[in-house]
């Protein structure tokens, strides 16, 4: 990317490295087991939806130590998990609630041991935290999201709610978040959604300009998330469910993004969801992502009895299995430089450190690739398959022209000969070493 990525406050260079992270989605919702907004969807009143989970909520088969590995292994450097969703429920013992891990069978701070199993497999540690707060008692119901948002009562329901006192909670729990946990690296807040008439919630809700402060100045270099609904002090743009088409940009500057997406469709753990997506387009997704300059958090829901989804962790090892032998296509590689068009059927990325570029095969074709475009002509020096390092022949510059003639085309460009057999990997790449 040729124009100037905007610059951010926190430090985003390890983000920018790591390029593949784990979101997890862990609440009593678990239980539930049919989506994190169940309480929403279903308008289950606070105390119906405490007798049924809070009351319940035992995850005896939680393994930190193994959730950690396991993304390690899948090739993940940094994590980030729900410390307190929309439900309002706390995984760790903040003193500042009840309704809180240690206050259910579980009868222990969940957070705390997650937290320090990830950062021993070496991965950055991240936070999300809702803005939104369905238990709160001070937390104004309005029209748009929670349990009570269709209550006939709602106003006078909201006579003895005053939502400064929500936003005071709020930067106090985060104050603990960010002063009881050693270092974190990324906060991920969750979300405002003010309405065109200005109703709804957002940054006179939460108080974001004092929430901003408070957590710049307990962690100065935190990586912090596009959701307090300010204009600037955002570091990191956050498409979710959804892939962009090029590079994100805001007012034309591109700028640090990650895309944030699901297995399934449902962030909580959703036991009958059976929209589950491949290993390869999970790969090809994350390819994707980096092509375009951005990294993929993708999201794990686990159980109520504390444990991954199978389904997921097939694919968390499937895609391990591919990084294995193609993470230095993916860590520290950005968009390519102008001038190299990436060939059909395939996707580049590029390492300014080593200047080497990476050419992702999503369909394999016959015999030959060609890599039309000056700047592989004058610019490539050698060629071979990421998974084996075996050669990848470079067909002299005269068989190019030759071809262009037989096809009437003048292209400049380079061609490469390719085995007639797919080699046995989710999607083979070619690194390309270029001259300096
Ligand atoms: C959306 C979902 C929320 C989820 C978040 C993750 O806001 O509603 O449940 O936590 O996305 O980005």
């Amino acid at each position: 990317m040729d124009e100037k990525v905007r610059k951010t406050e926190g430090d985003t260079s390890w983000f920018a490295k790591s390029r593949f992270g784990l979101f997890i989605h862990w609440g009593l919702y678990a239980l539930g087991a049919r989506h994190e907004w169940l309480m929403h969807h279903e308008e289950i009143p606070v105390g119906e939806y405490e007798r049924r989970y809070f009351k319940h909520f035992d995850p005896d088969l939680y393994d930190p130590a193994l959730w950690a590995r396991t993304a390690r292994n899948a090739g993940m450097k940094y994590f980030a998990i729900t410390t307190k969703h929309h439900e309002g429920f706390c995984l760790w013992d903040s003193k500042l609630t009840d309704y809180k891990a240690p206050n259910t069978p579980a009868k222990r701070d969940l957070l705390r041991p997650m937290v320090e199993a990830f950062r021993k497999e070496g991965l950055h540690v991240g936070l999300y935290h809702s803005l939104i707060d369905w238990h709160h008692p001070q937390y104004v119901i309005d029209p748009y999201v929670g349990p009570y948002r269709n209550n006939p009562d709602k106003d006078t329901l909201n006579m003895k709610r005053n939502q400064s006192k929500y936003a005071q909670y709020l930067r106090g729990q985060i104050t603990e978040l960010l002063t009881e946990f050693g270092k974190i690296d990324l906060m991920f807040l969750d979300f405002s959604y003010i309405k065109p008439d200005g109703t709804g919630k957002g940054r006179k809700d939460w108080e974001s300009e004092k929430l901003y402060e408070t957590i710049r100045k307990l962690m100065p270099k935190i990586v912090l998330n596009d959701r307090l609904d300010l204009d600037e002090g955002w570091d990191i743009k956050t498409p979710e469910q959804f892939q962009p088409r090029e590079w994100v940009k805001v007012n034309g500057q591109p700028v640090v993004w990650e895309a944030c997406q699901t297995f399934s469709g449902s962030w909580g753990y959703h036991r009958d969801e059976m929209t589950w997506r491949s290993v390869d387009e999970l790969v090809r997704t994350l390819i994707d992502c980096v092509s375009k300059g951005g990294n993929l958090l993708l999201n794990v829901g686990p159980t109520g009895r504390g444990e991954f989804d199978a389904r997921a962790v097939e694919r968390l090892n499937g895609m391990g299995e591919w990084m294995k032998r193609h993470d230095r296509s993916i860590y520290g590689c950005t968009q390519a430089p102008a001038g190299f068009t990436a060939p059909e059927n395939c996707k580049l990325t590029y390492n300014p450190e080593t200047n080497r570029l990476y050419v992702h095969v999503l369909a394999w074709p016959y015999r030959h690739l060609y890599l039309d475009g000056k700047a592989y002509k004058d610019r490539v020096e050698y060629a071979q398959l990421l998974n084996d390092a075996s050669e990848v022949k470079m067909m002299m510059e005269e068989w190019y022209q030759e071809q262009q003639k037989r096809t009437g085309t003048d292209r400049e460009g380079l061609a490469l000969t390719l085995p007639m057999v797919k080699p046995d990997v989710t999607v083979p790449v070619i690194e390309l070493f270029l001259k300096p």
